[in-house]
């Protein structure tokens, strides 16, 4: 049998036919994706161990930036996938998806992410993409903080765009209630476990009073505390947040072990003691199918943390771009084009050299 003048097994050809006419459903299997742990074996075998230098010393007088940085890799992949899109700064034409509700004033890590990327392109210029450092960033603060670790799949290419509305419209909120995570979990081809699994790098990490006043104060209006808040755990949080207080002020994620990475999240579902209402929804709302996965998870650390890793696998392969689409930016804030234009002083091929101002 024949397809396109040549001769190949009848399977494959409507494979081929499938990809081309772009209905073959969005891959989550790590081969599929094109990805590959060892990708950097050759071209950067360092790449892990540099990107582990930078996280572990700033970690060191910053223990927050371990969840910032797989906070930045989860708002980077649920906005037209895993592409570095979130790095990129305002441009002529760029609106910085930095600026939307999910992110403004609340993502951090951009500069560790610079100072990383400083150092990988030292070693091996030119060769590792922003997004493949977001994806080893956020499983290397996981083992930092005592969690699993696992092979990151890599390869990834960064975008030349991004996308700001989407960035409000598909990362969910603290407020939202189980059938709006579930949802915006499901738009990226995660599941319930997914949900509950990922939802416990809230397990360390700080959040703002803003984000919990409502539930402290007056919960959907009601003039009252939420519900489902253990009072002991309330009385704390007002002392931490009271009524017209600073709302940037920080409060732990967990109250129990506020820096390691452990199942106490969960255990802290089942006592009525997580922080955002997003937490609290997988364990009370009443009948729902998240609760048999807390409850899971809370009494054995090993498989919340083999949950963890395969759930972190599977997101880091939403939309990402390999072959001959995106690039390897040179500076992770702009796309090479306008890097150039700023003169950022990065390579520049067309002109042969170092370009340090235009
Ligand atoms: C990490 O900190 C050590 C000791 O302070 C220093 O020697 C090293 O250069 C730092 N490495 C990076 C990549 O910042
Ligand atoms: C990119 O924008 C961020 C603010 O979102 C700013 O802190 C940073 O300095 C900018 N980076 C560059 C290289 O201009
Ligand atoms: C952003 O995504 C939305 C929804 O997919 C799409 O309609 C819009 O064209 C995108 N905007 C940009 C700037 O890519
Ligand atoms: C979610 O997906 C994983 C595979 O990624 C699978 O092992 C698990 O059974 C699924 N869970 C549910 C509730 O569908
Ligand atoms: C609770 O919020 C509603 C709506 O914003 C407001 O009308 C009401 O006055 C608030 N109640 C209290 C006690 O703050
Ligand atoms: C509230 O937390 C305390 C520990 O601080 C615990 O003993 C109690 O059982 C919790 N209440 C509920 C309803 O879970
Ligand atoms: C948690 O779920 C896993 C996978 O289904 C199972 O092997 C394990 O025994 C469960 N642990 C507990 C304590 O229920």
């Amino acid at each position: 049998m024949s397809c396109f003048g040549v001769r190949v097994a009848a399977l494959w050809c409507a494979v081929v036919l499938m990809v081309i006419m772009g209905e073959l459903p969005m891959s989550t299997d790590a081969q599929a994706s094109g990805l590959d742990p060892s990708f950097y074996k050759n071209t950067c075998p360092k790449v892990h161990s540099i990107v582990r230098e930078v996280i572990r010393n700033v970690s060191k007088t910053d223990p927050r930036m371990l969840a910032s940085l797989i906070r930045l890799h989860f708002h980077d992949c649920f906005v037209q996938g895993c592409d570095a899109s979130i790095l990129l700064n305002d441009t002529k034409t760029i609106a910085s998806e930095q600026s939307a509700p999910p992110n403004a004033n609340s993502i951090r890590g951009l500069d560790v992410v610079n100072k990383i990327k400083t150092e990988v392109e030292k070693a091996c210029p030119g060769v590792v993409s922003c997004a493949d450092i977001l994806a080893l960033a956020a499983e290397i603060s996981t083992v930092l903080g005592q969690g699993p670790d696992w092979k990151v799949p890599l390869g990834r290419r960064d975008s030349t765009t991004a996308n700001k509305t989407l960035a409000g419209i598909n990362l969910p909120a603290p407020s939202f209630d189980l059938p709006r995570l579930i949802s915006a979990f499901k738009n990226q081809g995660l599941n319930v476990t997914d949900l509950v699994a990922l939802s416990g790098a809230h397990t360390f990490g700080r959040a703002r009073c803003q984000f919990i006043t409502n539930r402290l104060y007056n919960f959907s209006n009601t003039a009252k505390p939420d519900p489902t808040l253990n009072t002991t755990y309330l009385q704390q949080l007002r002392t931490i947040c009271p009524i017209n207080g600073n709302g940037n002020t920080l409060t732990n994620f967990d109250p129990a072990t506020p820096d390691t990475f452990d199942k106490n999240y969960y255990s802290n579902l089942l006592i009525r003691k997580g922080l955002l209402q997003s937490d609290q929804e997988l364990f009370s709302t009443p009948g729902a199918e998240t609760v048999s996965i807390v409850n899971n998870f809370s009494s054995d650390q090993n498989a919340f943390f083999e949950a963890f890793k395969a759930s972190m696998i599977k997101m880091g392969n939403i939309g990402v771009v390999t072959g001959k689409n995106g690039e390897i930016r040179k500076q992770c804030n702009f796309i090479n084009s306008q890097s150039v234009e700023l003169g950022l002083g990065v390579y520049n091929s067309e002109h042969g050299g170092m370009v340090s101002s235009y």
